[in-house]
């Protein structure tokens, strides 16, 4: 991995993006982290996800999925865990597409025939589309607001940052963005980019981004200073993206604003907006406890565990958050019914 990114940095003439060296670092076929075919979810890999944690995430967002009508379509399928909690719950076809070979093969394995795997975006598709912790594993520019100017931070031979006057795009779009210098952060536009082409394949029916992250006003607080770049290895989180790449997650916070802002660009339509709680609660996540088996306290205990992990805001609920963008959706949808956010955006 190291001798790619460095072949790869020379030939840039010493100096990449971060954009391009995160892109290598988790996807680069056979090397990335998340292309190599570790064991990255659960409690044995990095890190743990919603649908990792048990089905009761899968079981609630199931209630939401089966208003809409049309196939799902997973993107970034991981594990397989969501996919399997929510056909336990629906009838309904279901396609994955999956960047990482050895994740689709684990997926396949795990799912068998129940599922679909698609090697593209349809170019045209009425349905679902869920993508939930996705869009924080897309590579981001990373920028430094200095007394002088823009500047884009980018990565030399030797794994070290280098600033760089920004330019093109970048420059661009980090001038509109008002904050107090010095400040550090990252623009998510292959995040932008990719809502796009969502939006522009999207005949009829619902995107729903389940993610962390902010609104642009929360996303660039002047408290924020530093950015939100976070790598994950064996459940402890830190700052250097540097560190053994291809071995470690490395993500970024999703600025909902800008990923709204995408959507409406390509003609979608802004459905909703929520923290992971309260679309969850909404969904009836109370009520699929319920059906939990109360009398055996043991069986009980690790539900109510995870259901504490899904809510609290001290652990997913708040930082957690619920997009929905789509077209030709009429009616509300299930999970926004009550404190329902689109006016932070
Ligand atoms: C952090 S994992 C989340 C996995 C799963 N959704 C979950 O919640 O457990 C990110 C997943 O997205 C996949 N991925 C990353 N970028 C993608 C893209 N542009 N399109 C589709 N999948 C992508 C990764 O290979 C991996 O399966």
């Amino acid at each position: 991995m190291l001798d790619r990114i460095r072949a790869e940095v020379t030939a840039a003439g010493g100096w990449i993006s971060f954009a391009r060296y995160m892109e290598l670092a988790l996807h680069a076929p056979g090397m990335g982290y998340y292309a190599r075919g570790a064991r990255q979810f659960g409690a044995e890999g990095d890190f743990v996800t919603a649908p990792e944690l048990g089905a009761l995430f899968g079981r609630t967002l199931a209630r939401q999925l089966h208003e809409l009508p049309g196939p799902i379509l997973e993107l970034g399928a991981g594990s397989g865990a969501l996919a399997e909690a929510l056909l336990q719950e629906l009838d309904r076809e279901y396609w994955i597409l999956e960047t990482s070979s050895p994740l689709r093969e684990r997926q396949a394995q795990r799912l068998g025939s129940r599922v679909r795997f698609l090697e593209r975006l349809p170019e045209r598709f009425r349905g679902v589309i869920v993508a939930n912790e996705v869009v924080d594993a897309m590579p981001v520019h990373a920028v430094a607001w200095r007394a002088n100017g823009v500047m884009e931070r980018g990565v030399t031979r030797d794994l070290k940052w280098e600033e760089r006057p920004a330019t093109g795009e970048v420059l661009k779009e980090a001038k509109a963005i008002d904050v107090p210098v010095p400040y550090e952060s990252e623009l998510g536009l292959a995040a932008r980019g990719w809502m796009r082409t969502l939006g522009a394949q999207l005949e009829q029916g619902v995107i729903l981004v389940i993610d962390y992250g902010f609104p642009r006003h929360e996303y660039y607080h002047p408290q924020r200073s530093m950015g939100t770049l976070m790598c994950h290895t064996r459940h402890r989180a830190h700052g250097d993206p540097f560190l053994h790449p291809g071995q470690q997650d490395i993500t970024a916070h999703v600025d909902f604003s800008a990923l709204a802002g995408a959507a409406r660009e390509a003609g979608l339509d802004l459905i909703g907006y929520a923290t992971q709680a309260q679309f969850l609660v909404n969904c009836g996540i109370t009520e699929v406890l319920a059906q939990a088996n109360l009398d055996n306290a043991l069986h009980y205990a690790p539900i109510a565990a995870e259901a504490q992990q899904l809510l609290s805001p001290a652990e997913m609920g708040e930082l957690f958050k619920v997009l929905a963008v789509g077209r030709g959706v009429n009616t509300p949808l299930l999970g926004f019914s009550r404190g329902e956010r689109s006016h932070t955006l």
